[in-house]
């Protein structure tokens, strides 16, 4: 049968190439997604240790301040993380770090500090400690809208937002939800349960709430350094430290700062291994 070029060129080859674009997707994304099942399923089997501590909060509730907050208190004040997810890790995204089984973990020196936004029914149990940051619910369906124009490239109005949110139809599920059943916990003794408002209006005291909370031994003389350090001004000030985008830049392991690279003449050259070479080269004179 007749079969025209320009058909076989115009429909034939791209629907091919799309095909096999589509089944390499689809091959990779079963990979990861087996790879995501095994390390999920090893995460449900988590046994903290008592020493650990799990931030937890529904999104947008304070859960990085309160990241800031115990790196600091446990550290005296340092400031020597590339992004915070590397010192307090997000233990419900740990597939996506350098960690690649949950026996990574156990490398990771004592208070082990969590962060999380599972729901209590889902957290993992065991003797640590838990601290839960509530929020406003209005405050957060304001905040979570914004997250979602500049981070999840939402395209909705704040009304179309809000009703998602009241639903329940976003990540994370009900605000209402995640904060009535973690209430019913809030005075069982591994519990600290706090709200973000009086973290914004006297922090020194929620600091003190956490190094008694915790059984942490922070010398006085780092207090000032420590309460400077976690407000909303010098974070601001090291945006990149906290920021969702660079922590998932951190998380991928990418390198900053090496797009615009280098700008050299014959670097290419000098890489390329005499094969490769030879190769480009036959390559170049067939065309
Ligand atoms: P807004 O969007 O209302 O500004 P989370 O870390 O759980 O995602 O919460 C983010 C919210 O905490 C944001 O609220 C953010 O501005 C606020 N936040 C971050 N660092 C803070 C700090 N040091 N002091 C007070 N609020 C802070």
């Amino acid at each position: 049968m007749y079969f025209p070029d320009f058909l076989f060129r115009k429909i034939t080859l791209p629907f091919l190439k799309k095909s096999s674009i589509l089944l390499r997707g689809i091959i990779n994304i079963q990979s990861e997604a087996l790879k995501w099942m095994d390390l999920s399923s090893s995460l449900l089997e988590f046994v903290p240790r008592p020493q650990d501590i799990f931030i937890v909060t529904y999104p947008r509730s304070g859960t990085t301040l309160m990241q800031m907050m115990l790196y600091q208190l446990s550290t005296g004040g340092k400031i020597d993380f590339s992004h915070i997810n590397e010192v307090v890790p997000f233990f419900d995204r740990l597939l996506t770090y350098q960690i690649q089984s949950v026996q990574d973990l156990d490398n990771l020196p004592n208070p082990r500090i969590f962060k999380s936004h599972l729901s209590y029914q889902n957290v993992p149990k065991g003797p640590c400690r838990y601290i839960y940051i509530e929020r406003n619910g209005k405050d957060v369906a304001v905040s979570y809208f914004h997250f979602h124009v500049s981070h999840l490239g939402f395209q909705g109005t704040f009304d179309e937002f809000f009703d998602l949110f009241m639903k329940g139809r976003v990540m994370y599920g009900s605000w209402f939800r995640h904060i009535a059943e973690w209430q019913k916990h809030q005075d069982d003794p591994h519990v600290l349960y706090l709200k973000y408002e009086d973290l914004k209006k006297d922090l020194k005291t929620a600091l003190y709430q956490i190094i008694d909370f915790c059984q942490l031994d922070v010398p006085q003389v780092h207090m000032p350094k420590i309460i400077r350090q976690c407000s909303f001004e010098f974070m601001k000030e090291h945006e990149n430290k906290f920021d969702h985008i660079s922590g998932m830049v951190w998380e991928k392991g990418y390198q900053k700062n090496a797009f615009i690279r280098e700008g050299r003449i014959g670097s290419g050259t000098q890489l390329l291994t005499p094969a490769q070479i030879e190769l480009f080269e036959r390559t170049y004179s067939q065309i």
